[in-house]
């Protein structure tokens, strides 16, 4: 099969058995990836934060528009900033803007107005979605399922984040136009998720809540079952 501006790929083929036991050990690690929201100050490098990054610049996305910039902040003022922005917006958030619903929900999990995890992680990486594709010459182009594709690098970057061994947070501070004043984005960027990275504080605790089990997520369409 030839197809004009193809190269070829291949990847090794494993038999049955291999495929089954790396999908079981890899539920088995992956079972164990929390929020985590309790950091230790320790440093983590540039070149760790790079190679995170440009994992997560290898996902799949709309007519490979690759529509994603991702913020990496070490400057401590820069944090410190970034802080005090998100606890304004959550403390309005926590005492009035959320419904009371939304408040009922986020109880069980324990989170509050005060992010000092903001400044206790060594790394923010704050990823931005670009709305328009601007090329360098100002034409601008439409970028496609920009939410879906920034959201698979960002589910990448914190599977590459865990598998480094480190810890971090899908951070949504509500809302977060602050994010792209402090940085300086371009108005067709647009915040899309704030993600904490360092290790685990030593007494770090998780809540105490539950995954839903298989048979509650998924629906078999297989010949052998009949729904
Ligand atoms: C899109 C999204 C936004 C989230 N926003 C926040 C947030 O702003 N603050 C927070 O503490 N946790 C936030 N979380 C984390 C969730 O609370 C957490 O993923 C959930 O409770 C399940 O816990 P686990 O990740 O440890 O399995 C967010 C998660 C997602 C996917």
């Amino acid at each position: 099969m030839t197809h004009d501006g193809h190269i070829p790929y291949q990847m090794d083929h494993l038999d049955g058995e291999e495929v089954l036991q790396r999908a079981q050990s890899i539920f088995e690690h992956w079972s164990k990836r929390r929020s985590v929201r309790f950091f230790s100050d320790k440093e983590v490098s540039q070149e760790v934060i790079d190679h995170l990054i440009a994992t997560a610049g290898t996902a799949p996305s709309g007519a490979n528009k690759q529509p994603w910039t991702f913020c990496a902040v070490s400057d401590p003022h820069l944090k410190k900033q970034i802080r005090q922005a998100a606890e304004e917006e959550e403390k309005a958030f926590y005492s009035g803007r959320a419904p009371d619903t939304w408040l009922e929900d986020l109880a069980t999990i324990g989170t509050d107005w005060e992010k000092p995890f903001l400044e206790t992680a060594p790394w923010l990486i704050i990823v931005f979605k670009q709305v328009q594709d601007v090329q360098a010459d100002g034409t601008v182009r439409k970028n496609y399922y920009v939410s879906e594709s920034v959201g698979i690098a960002c589910g990448l970057l914190i599977a590459a984040i865990h598998e480094a061994g480190l810890a971090t947070l899908t951070h949504t501070p509500s809302p977060m136009n602050f994010l792209g004043e402090i940085l300086g984005r371009p108005a067709h960027e647009k915040p899309f998720l704030l993600l904490p990275v360092g290790y685990v504080a030593e007494d770090a605790t998780v809540p105490d809540i539950q995954r839903k089990d298989l048979d509650s997520i998924r629906s078999l369409y297989s010949p052998s079952k009949r729904h």
